[in-house]
């Protein structure tokens, strides 16, 4: 029996944030950051420090994030002066970026000597930062001893990644990118119902070598595959992800990533790093076939016309074989239809023996940005309405925990 069920997504809902702006140049992304958690339709109030004024205007905030900015001169004795604290009182999170070393380090040890860190300490929601500083600052050992302070009092800390510096210098202490920011932040206010599970996802289109410059691929984008490995490393899962052909970046703070182009290349990495697995979920389009005479060298144009052969072997199937491990874990599979959608589905769940089945009708669903999907198990067939991919993967990611939490 098929159940309607019309999903409404958790993940995106409408947030208020608090970003505070400390000292550093890498206050400059900080703008485009307001700009795209306003289109994700969050509100956001900034606060500056002395500092992050000497980077960029207080007036680029402003009209940002259509709030007014609050600033150290701020005047306590409006209204009942109160309103700012009430600010991060009142918000879902609250993020500091950049987070600059001295404001990491007031933080750290509870001091509350300008208005962004008393509205820190005056804060009850969930705090973030993302460290941004010069190499050297960021591996003094005074900062990493607040650091590990900060992780104890359950800071979130997002980044820095390595590499090149506004000092010229190059290791690690940038900040993350406005896009990865945003991205990451949707983790702080997600419930972690898979906080340590470990789980293998495979993604994008595999690429069958004809000979060094050619090869059989699909139109699969990887979208769906990167949608999902966020919205498990949303809920706390570590997400070890597999990829072959993809044509979206991706995502940050995934626990382990490799490319595997081929169907046989895809197989070694996945059963490789199976055994530690508690959940697999193999959204990679997967070539059935790949070339049985593939050319070392390059292919060169007959000039008699004799049009050259192509002759194709069996790929393994990698998901089946998983599913057939003695101690296989939880596998959730993916079946691509043209036609008659369900019926063949349910055939493919049966044959490769998975406990979760996705499908989904190849002309909704590959290189679209959107999916309309059926989630099959043995309890329920669940429809789920058109929606983007981020909140199909949000749905199945539900489903998924209901599953594993019914199966222990
Ligand atoms: N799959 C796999 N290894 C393969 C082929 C498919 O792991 N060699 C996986 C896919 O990742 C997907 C599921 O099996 O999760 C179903 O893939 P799909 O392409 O829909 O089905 P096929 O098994 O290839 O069958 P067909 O092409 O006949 O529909």
């Amino acid at each position: 029996m098929i159940v309607k069920l019309s999903v409404m997504n958790e993940v995106n809902v409408n947030k208020r944030i608090v970003l505070g702006i400390s000292g550093g140049i890498a206050a400059y992304k900080s703008c485009e950051l307001v700009r795209l958690l306003k289109k994700a339709g969050h509100q956001v109030n900034v606060i500056m420090t002395q500092a992050a004024t000497d980077f960029v205007s207080p007036t680029t905030f402003q009209a940002l994030s259509g709030e007014p900015v609050c600033l150290d001169t701020y005047d306590a004795s409006s209204g009942n002066g109160m309103a700012h604290i009430n600010l991060s009182r009142q918000a879902d999170v609250m993020l500091i970026a950049p987070a600059s070393a001295n404001t990491l380090a007031k933080i750290a040890h509870g001091t509350a000597d300008n208005l962004l860190t008393t509205l820190v300490a005056a804060r009850t929601c969930p705090l973030a930062v993302a460290p941004a500083m010069n190499v050297q600052m960021w591996n003094n050992p005074a900062n990493q001893r607040n650091l590990d302070l900060l992780r104890r009092d359950q800071v979130t800390i997002l980044g820095p990644v390595i590499g090149e510096q506004a000092c010229g210098e190059v290791g690690s202490g940038r900040m993350l990118e406005a896009s990865q920011l945003a991205d990451l932040l949707t983790d702080v206010w997600t419930p972690s119902l898979l906080e340590g599970k470990r789980i293998l996802i495979t993604a994008g289109a595999t690429f069958e070598a004809i000979d060094p410059v050619r090869g059989i691929t699909n139109i699969s984008s990887g979208q769906m595959g990167i949608a999902l490995a966020r919205a498990c490393r949303a809920v706390g899962a570590s997400v070890s992800f597999i990829y072959g052909q993809l044509q979206t970046e991706i995502p940050v703070g995934l626990a382990y990533r490799e490319q595997a182009s081929s169907g046989d290349a895809m197989y070694a990495a996945v059963h490789r790093l199976i055994k530690q697995q508690d959940v697999f979920i193999s959204v990679a389009a997967v070539a059935d076939y790949k070339v049985k005479n593939r050319s070392e060298q390059k292919l060169k144009k007959q000039d008699n016309q004799v049009v050259p052969m192509i002759e194709l072997t069996e790929n393994k199937d990698i998901l089946a074989s998983v599913a057939r491990l003695p101690d296989a874990p939880f596998c959730v599979g993916f079946a691509a239809e043209s036609e008659h959608v369900l019926e063949y589905a349910r055939a493919k769940r049966q044959k490769k023996g998975v406990a979760l089945m996705v499908a989904n009708q190849v002309d909704q669903a590959m290189g679209k940005s959107t999916n309309q999907v059926i989630l099959l198990d043995d309890e329920q067939e669940i429809a789920l309405p058109q929606m983007s991919k981020d909140d199909t993967a949000a749905a199945i990611v539900k489903r998924l925990v209901q599953l594993l939490h019914t199966s222990v």
